[in-house]
C-alpha cells in the first residue's frame, strides 16, 4: 500500500487534474450506441466515444517512438482486432528483440483493465487475493503496471523513466498532456510519467476497449437469439456440477465491473503444462513470486503455481491461451480441463497447489465441448445486428 501512498501523492503534484464530464463521456459503457471498427487501422483513426484524455492515451498507445530502440508500441503486443492480446498470435510476444521474446503470453488488456486493484477478498468461501495486473498480480494497481513494458529490455527497452520521459516532452501530444494533466513541472520526470499513466488509463479503460458488442451482449438485450448449440453450451458454462466454468469464470455480474467479464479476477493452479520451449527454464512460480530489489522471491508456498482468471470475453481472437501460450485453439482448452488428470500428456508444471476439484476429469462429451465452444464465440465483440 504504500506504492500506492505514493502515486496517489505524485497525484496530488499534478495540482487540479480532476475527472468530471470526460470521465463520464468514456466510461460510459452504454450500448445503446456500439462503438465498432473494421481493422487496427480504422480503429487507430476512429475517435468516437473517447475523452480528451482518452485520446490522449490512444496517442501514447500507438506511439511507436517510445521504444528504444523506436518501432514497438504498446499496440504492436495488444492489437485492437485480436481482441487486444496480439495479433501475430505467438506464445511469447516479440518486443524490441526478434531473438528475446517475452516470458509470457501476452493478456488481452480489453476487459481485464477493469480488474480491481489487488486486495484481500473472500473467494469462493476464503480469503485469498483478488485482482492487480499480470498474470501473476505483481502490479497492485493499474496505474503500477505502466512502467513495466515501457521498461522490460524484453518489450519497449528503455533503460529508465528518464528516458520514457524525455521522449513523451519531444511528442507531438506533449502540450495536450501538460494541459490536461495540469502538469505543473514539465522538467519533473516523475510527473511526465504519471500525467502518462493516467492517459492511458483513461485509454484502456474506454468504451473503446471494452464495447460490450458481443452476440452475447444483444442476447442479454433481447436484441439476438443463440442457436441451439449455444445456448446449451451457454447452460453447460454455467453448470457449477458440470463444467464448473463459471466457479472462476463468473456467468454473473462481479462486483468491481458490474458487468459480466467472465472472471473472478482471483489466482488459482490450474496445472498448466510448462510451453515445449521453456522446458529448460526454471519453474514459473506465478502469484507467489514478488519482485525483491529486481530479485524474484517466493513468499507464500502455497501461491507458487496459481495464476490469474482472466476475462474470457473475445477469446475467440486471443489465442494462444494461458499464461504461457503453451494451447493453440479453445479445443484444446477444452480437452486440458476435461482430462487433465486423465490423459497422461498432461504434465502440469507444478502439482502441490494444484485444483484437482473443479477440473481435470468433468466426463463432457464431444458434444458438450462443441456447445461450450460455440458458446464462448458469442463472447466476440463487433457482432452486427442485422
Ligand atoms: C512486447 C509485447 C508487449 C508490449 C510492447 C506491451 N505489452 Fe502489455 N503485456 C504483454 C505481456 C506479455 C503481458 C503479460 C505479462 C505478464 O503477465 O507477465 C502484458 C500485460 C499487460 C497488461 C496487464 C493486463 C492484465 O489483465 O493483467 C496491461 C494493462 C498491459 N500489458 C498494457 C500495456 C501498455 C499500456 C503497453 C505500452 C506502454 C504495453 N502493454 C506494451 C506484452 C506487451
Ligand atoms: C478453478 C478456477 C477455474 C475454472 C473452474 C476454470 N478456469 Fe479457465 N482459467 C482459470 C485460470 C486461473 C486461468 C489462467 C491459468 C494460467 O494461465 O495458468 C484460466 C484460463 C482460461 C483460458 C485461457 C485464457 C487466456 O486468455 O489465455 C480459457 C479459454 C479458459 N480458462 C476457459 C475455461 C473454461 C471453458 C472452463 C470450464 C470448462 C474453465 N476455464 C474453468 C481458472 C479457472
Amino acid at each position: 500500500m504504500k506504492k500506492k501512498a505514493l502515486y496517489i501523492c505524485l497525484l496530488s503534484l499534478l495540482a487540479t487534474y480532476s475527472c468530471t464530464t470526460s470521465c463520464n463521456k468514456e466510461n460510459n459503457f452504454s450500448v445503446l450506441e456500439p462503438f465498432y471498427f473494421s481493422d487496427d487501422s480504422d480503429f487507430v483513426h476512429n475517435n468516437q466515444f473517447l475523452s480528451d484524455t482518452g485520446i490522449l492515451g490512444k496517442q501514447i498507445f500507438f506511439d511507436a517512438s517510445l521504444s528504444e530502440p523506436v518501432g514497438i508500441s504498446c499496440g504492436t503486443c495488444h492489437s485492437p482486432s485480436a481482441g487486444f492480446a496480439d495479433g501475430r498470435h505467438t506464445a511469447f510476444s516479440v518486443g524490441i528483440d526478434p531473438l528475446n521474446p517475452s516470458d509470457r503470453n501476452t493478456i488481452s488488456i480489453a476487459y481485464n483493465i477493469l480488474a480491481p486493484d489487488r486486495h484481500g477478498d473472500s473467494i469462493r468461501g476464503l480469503p485469498e487475493d483478488v485482482g492487480g495486473y499480470f498474470w501473476d498480480g505483481r502490479a497492485e494497481f493499474i496505474e503500477a503496471q505502466v512502467t513495466s513494458p515501457l521498461l522490460n529490455p524484453k518489450e519497449m527497452n528503455n533503460k529508465d523513466i528518464g528516458q520514457v520521459a524525455s521522449k513523451i516532452r519531444k511528442a507531438p501530444y506533449f502540450n495536450d498532456l501538460k494541459k490536461l494533466f495540469k502538469i505543473s513541472n514539465t522538467k519533473d520526470d516523475q510527473m511526465v510519467m504519471y500525467a502518462t499513466m493516467l492517459a492511458l488509463k483513461s485509454f484502456q479503460t474506454s468504451k473503446q476497449v471494452n464495447p460490450y458488442t458481443s452476440k452475447f451482449d444483444f442476447y442479454l438485450q433481447g436484441k439476438v437469439k443463440l442457436s441451439d448449440a449455444e445456448m446449451r453450451g451457454w447452460k453447460l458454462f454455467q453448470d457449477t456440477t458440470k463444467s464448473k466454468c463459471s466457479l472462476c469464470h463468473l456467468s454473473e455480474a462481479n462486483k468491481f465491473t458490474n458487468t459480466i467479464v467472465f472472471a473472478d479476477f482471483s489466482y488459482d493452479n490450474i496445472g498448466v503444462p510448462k510451453h515445449p520451449s521453456q522446458i529448460h527454464l526454471p519453474l514459473d512460480s506465478g502469484f507467489a513470486k514478488a519482485e525483491f530489489v529486481g530479485k524474484p522471491i517466493v513468499i507464500n508456498p502455497l501461491e507458487i503455481g496459481r495464476f490469474k482468471t482472466v476475462s474470457l470475453r473475445n477469446i475467440n481472437k486471443t489465442a494462444p491461451y494461458m499464461h504461457n501460450g503453451v494451447f493453440e485453439t479453445l479445443e484444446e482448452v477444452l480437452e486440458f480441463y476435461n482430462t487433465r488428470e486423465v490423459n497422461a500428456k498432461y504434465v502440469p508444471e507444478y502439482t502441490p497447489t494444484m485444483n484437482t476439484e473443479d477440473m481435470g476429469d468433468l466426463k463432457l462429451s464431444d458434444t458438450d465441448i462443441a456447445d461450450i465452444i460455440a458458446f464462448l464465440k458469442t463472447l466476440d465483440d463487433g457482432y452486427r445486428l442485422k
